[in-house]
């Protein structure tokens, strides 16, 4: 599936205003000199990372996403694109290494098909996902199963023709939320809700267990293209978003 991103194209030195949000939309489709090149900046470590996939084309936009986000970090960080350094939370949520930036960039990765979202801001912890629209057909038996109560109702109450649409919208809000948190998948899914989808793109999130901490909570829905569904999760104070298309 293609990426056919609606966005302007981005700048080639971005610049991180007090409480921004850079959102860049990645094509993972390349050709193979353009591969050679982006393989040529990922390190040891991402290399075998890489070779461990089963498939080429998840190896393929598994490098060039890894390649893509060195080129977008190091032009805001002022730091050669080999030299970038990573470290990994717990649960394997990527960070820029302590030392590579005296500003608290903080940015987060998600793909779908031909297509990858990153989120760079100063803002705070920052989380995104990015989903295809497509058909759900256990949509319901799965937010029976994994969505807080409020969210079941909110997809029991669209009509069918909305019913994958709806269900991937709530989806996309809590794995931006998780992914921000840094959890992922450990953080239970019926632990929070989000607000449904038609109250607008500017959505709020309530923490079952920790009440006080949900007002801390910035969550946007946005949208690179008419059949892409995704979401961005922000800790911090409401930031300033802008969303590009990244120059291949
Ligand atoms: C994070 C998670 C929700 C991603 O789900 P997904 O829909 O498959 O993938 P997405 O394309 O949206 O995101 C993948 C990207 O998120 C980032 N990521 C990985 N773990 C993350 C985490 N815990 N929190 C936030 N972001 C994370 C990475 O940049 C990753 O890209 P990469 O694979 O190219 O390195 C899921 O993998 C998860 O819950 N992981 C944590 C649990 C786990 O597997 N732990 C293993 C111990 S290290």
């Amino acid at each position: 599936m293609k990426a056919n991103c609606t966005w302007p194209r981005g700048p080639a030195c971005p610049e991180l205003t007090e409480n921004s949000l850079h959102i860049w939309c990645v094509s993972l489709e390349v050709d193979k000199t353009r591969l050679h090149r982006l393989k040529g900046l990922l390190s040891e470590d991402e290399l075998k990372r890489a070779d461990a996939y089963h498939f080429e084309r998840h190896r393929r936009r598994y490098i060039v996403c890894r390649g893509q986000l060195r080129k977008i970090l190091a032009s805001y960080i002022e730091c050669s694109t080999t030299s970038i350094e990573f470290q990994y939370g717990d649960q394997g949520k990527p960070d820029l290494a302590v030392g590579q930036t005296t500003a608290k960039t903080k940015f987060n990765v998600s793909k779908s098909e031909e297509l990858a979202l990153i989120a760079v801001t100063n803002a705070g912890e920052v989380g995104v996902d990015v989903e295809h629209l497509r058909p759900v057909p256990d949509a319901t038996n799965l937010a029976q199963r994994y969505f807080a109560v409020s969210e079941v109702e909110t997809l029991l109450s669209v009509p069918n023709s909305l019913h994958a649409r709806t269900f991937l919208e709530i989806w996309t809000r809590k794995e931006a939320f998780i992914k921000a948190t840094g959890q992922g998948l450990s953080y239970p899914l019926n632990q929070f809700a989000v607000s449904a989808a038609h109250t607008g793109p500017m959505v709020t999130v309530k923490l079952f267990q920790d009440s006080a901490q949900s007002e801390h909570w910035h969550l946007v829905s946005i949208s690179p293209s008419k059949d892409v569904l995704a979401a961005v999760a922000i800790c911090g104070t409401s930031p300033q978003i802008t969303c590009w298309r990244c120059p291949n």
